[in-house]
């Protein structure tokens, strides 16, 4: 047991996290967009790391957004092998670690040899419950409601399902991952304090925690203090007034 987990008593079971600035960490090296989402890519390795060291089952990380698109062409083909580089590289320690590979977002709208790759990865995972490293790819959260109603709408028609019974519960069932618990903790790095369109339904009731560190600089220190963070807003919240 690490000394990080002694002191946070309360961990929570899963972490959302939007890993932003990696082109201002790039720029401020004076170098391409590139050179800070691989960077980005070794913090994403590192805590994923601490996620099993700090006992943290789910880690969910906005990895590419539906608005990413419109990013320059370089960019965009730069991060798609970037993701088919980890999942090639990164394969073996999933296994090891006994780690469950899933994709949350629109994954038919990734390139043929990147979906192929993540459903291969996915597939051979698909039997470890304990961890799980989930990739928000091509997803956007507006978009993920949109195709939940759609489904529900779709089964009020053929009468599978009265409009009254339409509740939360129905509706969190029709969402991507619908047995996937709802994250405790968002994390944002590098100073915006926005959700830009992430997890908007599961993100409900978790607590947000912000940080102006770069996400290239986010490591295992970093999210240590994250989890500390969130425990001591937990203690408050269980004290009496
Ligand atoms: C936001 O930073 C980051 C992204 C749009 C991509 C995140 C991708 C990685 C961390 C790469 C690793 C992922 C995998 C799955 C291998 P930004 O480019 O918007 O930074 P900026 O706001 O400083 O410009």
């Amino acid at each position: 047991m690490t000394g990080a987990r002694e002191t946070a008593v309360c961990i929570p079971r899963h972490v959302a996290v939007i890993m932003d600035g990696n082109g201002r960490w790039a720029k401020q090296r004076g170098r391409p967009r590139l050179f800070g989402h691989r960077a980005g890519a070794e913090s994403l390795r590192a805590v994923l790391r601490a996620c099993r060291d700090h006992g943290v089952e789910y880690l969910t990380v906005y990895a590419f957004s539906t608005e990413n698109w419109v990013r320059p062409k370089d960019e965009v083909g730069g991060l798609m092998s970037l993701l088919k580089t980890f999942l090639k590289k990164d394969e073996h320690e999933l296994h090891e670690n006994q780690v469950r590979l899933r994709v949350t977002g629109r994954i038919e709208d990734l390139p043929r040899s990147v979906r192929t790759e993540l459903e291969r990865v996915m597939e051979a995972t698909k039997a470890y419950t304990r961890w799980h490293l989930i990739l928000a790819l091509s997803y956007g959260g507006r978009t993920e409601i949109m195709d939940a109603v759609r489904a529900i709408a779709r089964k009020v028609k053929t009468g599978e399902l009265e409009p009254e019974a339409v509740d939360e519960t129905v509706i969190s069932r029709h969402l991507y991952l619908p047995d996937v618990p709802d994250p405790d903790l968002m994390i944002r790095t590098s100073g915006e304090l926005r959700l830009s369109n992430f997890l908007l339904w599961e993100l409900s009731y978790a607590e947000f925690y912000f940080t102006d560190t770069l996400w290239p600089d986010f490591r295992e220190p970093q999210f240590a203090e994250a989890l500390a963070e969130y425990s001591r807003r937990q203690r408050r919240f269980g004290a009496p007034s």
